[in-house]
């Protein structure tokens, strides 16, 4: 096997936007993609030299293929060895947690998140460094540059690595190791969580439904969930990852995963819900009869973790994106904890994490974790919920109404226009952001403006600085209204409307949440002016 360099040339558009670069799997299929942007990586990275990398994706169409590619580039560029889980499956935090506990330089996560996969779907890749935690906008900025200018790359041909079986082969002077998707991660969670509790709680009647959405979490779930703590095999649903995820869109939300959220709300539902997207770092919480929306669970895992075995000690902080509802700020004030708004993005709670700062993170886009890996972790998420209701004792329900009467209710919703043209949604962010400074002091309905602004922010570990972040119309406590741009779109534009409403009355505390908010929602169609820049009557999807 010998080390062949090939000539190549740019392609422009490989930026990294929120999570990774995420493209088409026929962009990804053309000539040369993915090796320009992996030798891009080692090149500003020559670090990786003599080093272990993780590898492994969600499972979907074209994840094999890059897997090789990969394992053939990092042979020919010195790395000395590579974990790979099997069947090239990892989840992303399972991922994290292997870069994290063999003490690896890094890892390449193949996703494109909740994406739709096939042929036709998406693909994607993630880099994440020493430590677990994606890579930051220095770095990604600098493997953008080095992949506007590369004119080579390096591979040895025709490698191709059984990755079905486990234990060591070579490729070159390089090891490759195969190992359990599961088997580490699992470990890490009996090391987090009362499995005896939960295990009892099972005995006692109480069911589970996860629903894996034919994405990666089904053998963790399967395995945790009903080979380890004893839930009934009927427990998980859609468990078997599938390349197109069954045809699917798997993210775990009230329109995506609505089988589920059906059967939460019909006679018969179990205790817990919960569904995770294709990469399984998404989580979605319900109960019987309520959904629990991604900010206000972090909030009420916030009040209950150090309950459980892996957070007696407390929690150091926490952290939400700024878009997340503010329903965690409360529990912050309560207990005394700091608590820190980032832009949204699972890499800007990484340098908190890594310095101790917090404990426990999440965002409003369905991602919740905490310091046991860098990423947003699903199945941790559900086991952190079934932990709870087993020491408690308490119904999702009642965990629910307790925390509303004790800190108050934030009402939340998230409005989606996707597929926008570009200049459209432009045109939206430019108005908006002409109009802020004269809202300050502008009373709208019963609110008055406090704060209009675009978010910055100023990370207080490396003094690092994000800029427009999003736009965001402060009303005091009592409500806020968000705009921004998605990131991790892969046609047109993803306009994102953020409407948040806090109410703390005895009787204003059990509301639909679409009542609550449609005065606020007219509000932001007066100041945002979406369906008059855009056209669009009404959003894609709210979630
Ligand atoms: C991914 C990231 C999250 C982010 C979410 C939405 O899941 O890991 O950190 O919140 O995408 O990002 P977007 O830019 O599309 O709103
Ligand atoms: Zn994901």
């Amino acid at each position: 096997m010998s080390v062949r360099e090939i000539a190549t040339k740019p392609y422009p558009d490989q930026k990294s936007g929120t999570a990774g670069l995420r493209k088409k799997v026929v962009v990804f299929q053309q000539p040369h993609y993915l090796e320009n942007f992996l030798q891009s990586i080692f090149d500003v990275e020559p670090s990786l030299k003599g080093k272990t990398l993780v590898m492994g994706g969600d499972g979907r169409y074209h994840n094999r293929t890059a897997i090789q590619t990969a394992i053939a580039m990092a042979a020919a560029n010195g790395v000395s060895k590579v974990i790979v889980g099997q069947g090239g499956i990892l989840s992303t935090p399972a991922s994290s947690h292997l870069i994290r506990q063999t003490g690896a330089a890094g890892g390449f996560v193949f996703t494109a998140s909740h994406n739709p996969a096939g042929e036709d779907g998406d693909f994607g890749i993630k880099f994440n460094i020493f430590g677990g935690g994606q890579a930051g906008e220095a770095l990604t900025d600098r493997i953008y540059a080095a992949s506007k200018a590369i004119t080579k790359y390096r591979i040895i041909e025709n490698v191709d690595v059984d990755l079905d079986r486990r234990g060591t082969q070579t490729v070159d002077t390089m090891t490759v190791e195969v190992v359990d998707c599961v088997d580490e991660y699992a470990r890490l969670m009996q090391s987090l969580f009362d499995f005896d509790r939960i295990r009892d709680w099972f005995k006692k009647g109480h069911r589970l439904s996860f629903d894996a959405m034919h994405a990666v979490t089904g053998p963790y779930a399967q395995r945790l969930f009903v080979e380890q703590l004893g839930a009934p095999a009927s427990s998980v649903i859609n468990a078997t990852p599938l390349e197109d995820f069954g045809g699917g869109h798997p993210d775990p939300n009230l329109i995506y995963a609505k089988p589920l959220v059906d059967l939460m709300y019909a006679e018969a539902a179990p205790d817990l819900g919960g569904a995770s997207d294709g990469d399984g770092d998404r989580n979605m919480i319900l109960g019987r009869g309520i959904f629990i929306s991604p900010g206000d669970s972090l909030a009420m895992l916030a009040a209950h973790l150090d309950k459980l075995p892996g957070y007696r000690q407390g929690l150091a902080g926490v952290a939400r994106s700024m878009p997340t509802c503010r329903a965690l700020d409360k529990v912050a004030q309560g207990r005394g904890l700091d608590c820190y708004e980032t832009p949204t993005g699972w890499k800007f709670f990484a340098n908190l994490l890594d310095s101790g700062r917090i404990t426990l993170c999440g965002e409003e886009s369905f991602g919740t974790s905490s310091n046991h890996v860098r990423e947003k972790d699903g199945v941790w998420a559900v086991l952190a919920w079934l932990n709870v209701l087993a020491v408690t004792g308490l119904s999702v329900q009642q965990i629910a109404e307790a925390h509303w009467k004790q800190y108050g209710r934030h009402y939340y919703a998230r409005h989606d226009y996707d597929e926008l043209p570009v200049d459209n949604a432009n045109a939206v962010m430019t108005a908006l952001t002409t109009a802020l400074p004269a809202l300050v002091g502008r009373q709208f309905g019963d609110w008055t403006v406090s704060q209009a602004d675009s978010f910055g922010y100023l990370d207080p570990v490396d003094g690092s600085e994000a800029r427009n972040q999003g736009l965001r119309v402060v009303f005091g406590d009592a409500a806020r209204i968000i705009v921004r741009l998605s990131g991790t779109g892969t046609q047109g534009a993803t306009l994102r409307l953020y409407l948040e409403r806090y109410e703390t009355a005895p009787d204003r505390l059990g509301w639909a949440t679409g009542d609550a908010l449609a005065a606020l929602a007219d509000i932001a169609d007066s100041l945002v002016r979406i369906s008059e820049l855009t056209g669009r009557k009404a959003p894609s999807v709210v979630t």
